[in-house]
Formats: structure tokens, C-alpha cells, sequence
């Protein structure tokens, strides 16, 4: 009969498993929560449990119609010493610090939930308002930052929905991308817009006057360009002096090839490296924040980078 430490080396072989347990270390957690963290389907999440609870890794509280998952309390010496040594060679970095960062608002909300907060007015108001309004109510009310006479630059439009946005708010909103199909799909969404204009063309190369525009947005496109330093500069060229950049992009993410089918080229980006392009862009004032994560969204965190043109 092999040592009983060998019988529980399998599970931890498998990096869905070993984020599971580097969560369950910390805080307990249902099916359903895990399976919003970790952005995987609740039987995946239910066949690692039961792997990692049959070798003695996990055990579960029932509570009412939820079970609850954490890590053993009782773990043996030698298993103790064997997640010690995993623990520390995943770090806080990459997959698992963005799960920890995906755990918090989902913690959250166990915590809104909960006993008597719950029954005030403050614990209720974000449910309220999510299912009155919409998820996204509060930051709509954002758009009114973009004064009634600009003119604003969608880079890589595609169908259009941030267009859609802006167009109420702004005095115009050009549009461009190289697709024809977005572009038309664009089209189709907007056309009852008259200060929407939509033009065919590259980033690196864009159909817009210098310094046509007072804000250039670039939202969710710079992973899919080969050069993004040349994006940025064609960006900042129709700006006018003191126009503004906003660059909604993916942080950097540990996740490989997983998106090159979508036609990524870049896996994210790191906030150093972009803050550098935008200053060799001429941009100043750059400010590069993570936004919050979205308990609901399947991909990876993003950021929001901001800057204005020399
Ligand atoms: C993921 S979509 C994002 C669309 C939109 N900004 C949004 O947030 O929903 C990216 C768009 O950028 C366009 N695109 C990518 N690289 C481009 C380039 N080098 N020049 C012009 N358009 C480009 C694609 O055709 C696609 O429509």
C-alpha cells in the first residue's frame, strides 16, 4: 500500500485544482461562486471538488440548499508541507492573483447578504438598482463628462456600441474600423444617428484629419493590432492639443494561446508598457487603473488607460 501522502499528490496536479484550493485556503465558498471566479462551468468546477474532497483536500458544510467548500482544516504534516510548497511557487502572481481580485466582489456580496446588514436599506440599494436600472446605471451617467461640442473618435468601431453611447452626448462621433462587416453591422445600430459617421480604414493609418478630434477612444482594439506604438501615434496626430485618450484593454493575463483563435495578438498588457507608448506617443497626464471586475464577465480583467495629447 503506497504512503497515504502519494494518494493525494494527483490532485494537485491540475491547475483548475490547485486555484480551487488556493482560494478555499483563504475563505469558503459555494459551486455557484467558485464557478464566477474561476469563469468555469459549475460541473467543472463540481468534478474538481469531488477529486479534491475523495483525496482529502477539500470537505463541505451544508447550509440550507448551498454547500459551502474550504479547504481541510485538519490537514495531515506531510500534506500541510506539500501545499506549502505549491502555494509558494504559485506566488500572488498571474491566474491566481486575478482570481483572488475576482473573489472580492463576489465575497462582497456574501457579505451584503448577510444576516442583518441585509435587512437595511444599504445592502439592498445595489440589487435594487442593478435589477431597476441595469448593472451599468450608475456609470452612464459618466458620458455627461464628454462635453456637447466635441468630436469623438471610436478607433476600431466595430458594431458600434460605444458609439451608440457617446453619439446622445457628443456633437459628433466618427467611427472607423477595416471591417466591412462590422462597419455595417455599425451601420445598422446607428443609423438613426445624423452625428454618427463611419469611415472605412486602418489604425495605423486613420481616415481623420490632424487634429479633428477632442477625444479618441480605443476600446478593446489594441490587443488585435500588430504595432500599437504606431496606433497610439496615428491616435494622438488627429487629436487636437489638450484632446483626450481613453484606452479600454485587457490586463495582462496568464491564460496562453486561449484567445489567438479570436485573433489576439497580445495577452493583455502590462501597465508600464503601456504608460511608456503613450509617452513616446506624446501623450501626457497618463494615468493607467484596473477596472473593478465584473462578477458576470467570462474574459480577462481589463484596465482603463487615460492621457491627453501635448
Ligand atoms: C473587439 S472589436 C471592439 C469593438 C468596439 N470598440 C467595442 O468595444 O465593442 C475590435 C474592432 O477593431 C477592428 N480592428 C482591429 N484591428 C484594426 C486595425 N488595425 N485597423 C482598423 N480596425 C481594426 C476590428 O475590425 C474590430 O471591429
Amino acid at each position: 500500500m503506497p504512503p497515504p501522502i502519494l494518494e493525494r499528490l494527483s490532485a494537485l496536479g491540475d491547475e483548475t485544482r490547485s486555484r480551487i484550493l488556493a482560494l478555499l485556503e483563504r475563505s469558503e465558498f459555494t459551486v455557484t461562486e467558485l464557478a464566477t471566479v474561476l469563469q468555469a462551468s459549475q460541473p467543472t468546477v463540481s468534478r474538481h471538488l469531488k477529486t479534491l474532497a475523495a483525496e482529502g483536500w477539500v470537505e463541505a458544510r451544508a447550509d440550507g440548499r448551498n454547500r459551502h467548500y474550504r479547504m481541510t482544516p485538519s490537514l495531515d504534516e506531510p500534506a500541510r508541507a506539500l501545499w506549502s510548497i505549491v502555494r509558494a511557487e504559485i506566488g500572488e502572481s498571474g491566474i491566481y492573483a486575478a482570481d483572488a481580485e475576482r473573489a472580492r466582489p463576489v465575497l462582497e456580496q456574501r457579505r451584503l447578504r448577510s444576516a442583518e446588514f441585509f435587512a437595511s436599506e444599504a445592502g439592498r440599494w445595489d440589487e435594487t438598482r442593478a435589477r431597476l436600472f441595469g448593472s451599468a446605471a450608475g456609470m452612464t451617467a459618466m458620458l455627461g463628462l464628454v462635453h456637447a461640442d466635441w468630436v469623438v473618435a471610436d478607433l476600431g468601431v466595430g458594431t458600434g456600441s460605444l458609439a451608440e453611447a457617446l453619439a446622445p452626448f457628443a456633437a459628433r462621433v466618427i467611427g472607423v474600423d477595416r471591417s466591412a462587416e462590422m462597419l455595417a453591422a455599425a451601420e445598422h445600430r446607428l443609423n438613426r444617428y445624423h452625428n454618427v459617421e463611419l469611415r472605412r480604414g486602418d489604425l495605423e493609418e486613420l481616415p481623420v484629419a490632424d487634429g479633428e478630434v477632442d477625444l479618441a477612444v480605443l476600446g478593446l482594439v489594441l490587443h488585435y493590432v500588430v504595432d500599437p506604438p504606431a496606433v497610439l501615434a496615428e491616435a494622438n496626430r488627429v487629436l487636437r492639443p489638450g484632446g483626450r485618450l481613453l484606452l479600454v484593454d485587457m490586463r495582462r493575463h496568464d491564460r496562453g494561446t486561449a484567445y489567438e483563435e479570436m485573433g489576439h495578438v497580445w495577452p493583455g498588457f502590462e501597465d508600464e508598457r503601456v504608460e511608456a507608448w503613450l509617452d513616446d506617443a506624446g501623450f501626457d497626464a497618463v494615468r493607467v487603473v484596473p477596472l473593478p471586475p465584473d462578477p458576470e464577465a467570462q474574459g480577462p480583467l481589463l484596465f482603463l488607460a487615460s492621457a491627453v495629447k501635448r
